[in-house]
């Protein structure tokens, strides 16, 4: 459920940049009975597109696992673009066009990094002078708790319960080595050490 939701809010996400790219063009070259009749044409695809992206979006934010500042900077930039936007075409405003379009991209980046620099975070856990179940527990709250919560069973963004799981431990660790749908693959934040342990930290959840 989670990750066809993703899929979809991406793919409406991306049509609404492309309209919205186009309809920034013409603006910005003064083509407006162009922009007129596109505006015209595209209404309807539009009304679809926006109801798509707003619904699918709040879906998203609620059951989001790593809800971090960039969650929150994010949906502030969308909601001060979308009456920007709206206020650029009616005004036939170029420059307020490109700023809200500049926004927009800027929410996506946001988004595809979850960092509000759009730099991926420093990654590493120190697990220093802690081995086995009781090192990967700290590596669990660092990285698993978000989607898993701290008893393994929350499941945020489509996670599975694991305290639920049938999986052999070797299973996990390449589940969590290469990962799966929306969780991503852990082999270049933690080492081989540290993903056994907290493979072995999974087991004890049950
Ligand atoms: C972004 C959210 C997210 C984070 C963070 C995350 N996971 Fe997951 N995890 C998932 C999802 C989603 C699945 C289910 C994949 C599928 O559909 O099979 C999953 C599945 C698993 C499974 C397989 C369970 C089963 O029985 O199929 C294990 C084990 C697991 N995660 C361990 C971890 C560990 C350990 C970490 C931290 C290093 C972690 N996860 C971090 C989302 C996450």
């Amino acid at each position: 459920m989670y990750t066809g939701i993703l899929h979809t809010h991406t793919l409406v996400v991306s049509l609404f940049i492309v309209l919205y790219l186009i309809k920034a063009t013409l603006l910005v070259l003064n083509r407006h009975a162009a922009l007129d009749n596109f505006v015209k044409k595209t209404k309807v695809a539009e009304m679809i597109i926006s109801t798509l992206f707003l619904l699918t979006g709040i879906y998203l934010a609620v059951n989001t696992g790593n809800k971090g500042t960039w969650l929150w900077v994010k949906l502030f930039v969308i909601a001060c673009t979308i009456p920007l936007a709206v206020i650029a075409f009616k005004k036939k405003n170029s420059s307020l066009a490109l700023i809200s379009l500049m926004a927009l991209i800027y929410a996506y980046g946001i988004s595809e990094t979850k960092s509000i620099s759009m730099k991926k975070a420093d990654t590493a856990v120190n697990t220093e002078g802690l081995e086995g179940a009781a090192a990967g527990k700290v590596i669990f709250e660092s990285k698993c708790q978000s989607c898993h919560g701290a008893d393994g069973k929350l499941g945020l963004s489509g996670a599975k319960d694991l305290t639920q799981s049938a999986l052999s431990p070797q299973e996990k660790i390449d589940i969590i080595t290469n990962g799966k749908k929306t969780m991503a693959a852990y082999k270049d934040q933690l080492s081989q050490e540290q993903i056994a342990a907290v493979a072995e930290y999974v087991q004890t959840l049950k």
